[in-house]
């Protein structure tokens, strides 16, 4: 699962026709400003929050300064992330002391980690909520309100908040996430987020489709359906009406995928995230199946030594993951792959880390998020295993996997020169107004000038690529498919 570190004020956003902000905050008797940090589950929760709490009166605004509620939605992942979210509440201590009635709340992975230590620790916080416990909000407020410290951390067993329509925050009104599961069963020893996100469950499907159609007729062209362990969705219909939804079947994430590829030709499905042990030749049958299912499987290898995956719990071996990327290549030919990566798990040696440099080499990943073990609290390996490898190793390690992927990434680019894609315009491109920005399938970037076309965001357009930087193709439109 992707990483991002975003501000709900990022320049960047476009889309200003679906903005909660501003044109509408006036009809709100009070405002918020929301931060979110971590994973795009973390950024799809912001959503839902702000969605709870329009209806409670409350107008998103991107001023902190102007806030009468400012929440923190944070990430627990490593301790960095950690770190950040300290240093940012340093800085809203300072406007706190001049503006007394404004409340600060905590929400996400880090509040549910400390639960109330984090008001023992960080004695300008008055309200902390963890992921399960948004629609416990109002009241928290409300308690707040009244000068308590206010605190729900309970993990739930169903709570998918299937029924809260979420309220697109910075959207390019173009791509959007949905989420389809919550929590995770897997326990890799490395890893917080059982423990900050608790037990998976899988959403109710037809809340699922109602929103990608919802989303397609607002003029969304792309969902991704989010989760972290997208392709353990498991999902069945209790209800027994006849005229009810009524059936027994159960939706894996395959069907589940075939029943969003439905909503219109005309709009992208995406995923993250695939644990290599649960994505199945069924999933990759049906990828193969529609058009519309983006040809692009984010597929973390953490380590290419199978004495790591192991200590680290993973549950496949080197040579099954190398496996699974032949049989990906097989059933999709120029499928996109990605990749997250660990450097200096416990006990690494010089060996293991060949086998990760080796792994990636032979998946070819197109792109990865790469990172340094930071041992997690409470985790297993916390429990169990000793983080042994010298910062400095695992810095040049990481180094070494960084300078790979570079490499990788470039190539993998330059193989697609020459190329025409389908690309789906996304806005501007970041450097110039005179350029689109879209995507192919494979999830790469591409720009290209917008030149006498009269094109639009949400548009299809092909692409012919004819150079490339490491994280971008260039192109130019042509009007006929190749
Ligand atoms: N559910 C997703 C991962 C979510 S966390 C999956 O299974 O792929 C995103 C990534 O952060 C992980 O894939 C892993 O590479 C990294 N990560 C998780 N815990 C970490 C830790 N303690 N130290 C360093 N990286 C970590
Ligand atoms: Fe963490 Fe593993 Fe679950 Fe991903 S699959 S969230 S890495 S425990
Ligand atoms: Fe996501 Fe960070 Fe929590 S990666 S699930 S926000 S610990």
């Amino acid at each position: 699962m992707l990483e991002l570190t975003a501000k709900v004020h990022d320049e960047s956003r476009q889309g200003e026709a679906f903005s909660p902000f501003e044109n509408d905050v006036n009809e709100y008797r009070k405002k918020f400003y929301i931060e979110s940090y971590g994973c795009q589950m973390n950024f799809s929760d912001s959503e839902i929050v702000a969605s709870i709490l329009n209806n409670e009166g409350f107008g998103a605004t991107r001023n902190f300064e102007d806030a009468d509620l400012v929440l923190l939605n944070t990430c627990s992942i490593r301790e960095k992330a950690e770190q950040t979210v300290r240093k940012r509440l340093t800085e809203f201590r300072k406007i706190k002391e001049a503006k007394p009635g404004m409340l600060i709340g905590v929400l996400g992975c880090m509040a549910e980690r400390l639960k109330s230590k984090f008001l023992e620790e960080e004695k300008l916080v008055d309200i902390v909520v963890g992921p399960d416990a948004y629609r416990s909000l109002p009241g928290l407020i409300e308690e707040a309100e009244t000068g308590q410290k206010a605190v729900n951390v309970l993990l739930s067993r169903e709570e998918t908040y299937a029924d809260i329509s979420p309220v697109r925050l910075d959207s390019n009104g173009v791509t959007a996430f949905i989420s389809i599961m919550r929590g995770c069963n897997n326990m890799c020893s490395f890893c917080v987020v059982p423990f900050t996100r608790g037990r998976e469950r899988s959403r109710d499907t037809y809340s699922i489709v109602a929103e990608a159609q919802n989303l397609f007729e607002r003029g969304f062209r792309e969902v991704t359906l989010l989760g972290q362990n997208v392709d353990s969705y498991y999902w069945i219909d209790e209800t027994t009406s006849p005229v009810g939804r009524g059936s027994e079947e159960a939706v894996t994430f395959a069907k589940l995928l075939e029943k969003v590829a439905l909503v219109h030709p005309d709009l992208r499905v995406r995923f993250s995230t695939s644990h290599p042990k649960d994505i199945t030749e069924e999933v990759l049958q049906t990828m193969a199946n529609y058009k519309n299912i983006c040809k692009y499987i984010h597929l973390p290898v953490q380590s290419g030594s199978t004495r790591i995956l192991q200590l680290m719990n993973r549950t496949y071996t080197r040579e099954w993951y190398m496996a699974k990327v032949k049989q990906i290549r097989e059933i999709i030919p120029d499928c996109g792959i990605s990749s997250d990566i660990i450097s200096g798990f416990c006990t690494e040696t010089e060996d293991d880390h060949d086998d990760t440099l080796s792994i990636m080499e032979y998946s070819k990943y197109d792109m990865s998020y790469m990172f340094i073990y930071s041992e997690r609290p409470g985790t297993l390996a916390a429990r169990r295993y000793k983080d042994d490898v010298e910062e400095s190793i695992k810095k040049r390690r990481l180094q070494e996997i960084v300078e790979l992927q570079n490499r990788l990434s470039l190539e993998s680019n330059k193989r697609d020169i020459g190329k025409t894609f389908e690309v789906l315009i996304e806005g501007d491109s970041k450097r110039s107004a005179s350029d689109w920005m879209g995507r192919n399938t494979k999830n790469k970037v591409i720009v290209f000038p917008k030149g006498n076309y009269n094109y639009k965001k949400g548009d299809y357009v092909f692409v012919k690529v004819n150079d490339c930087t490491q994280a971008t193709l260039l192109g130019e439109a042509v009007i006929n498919k190749p």
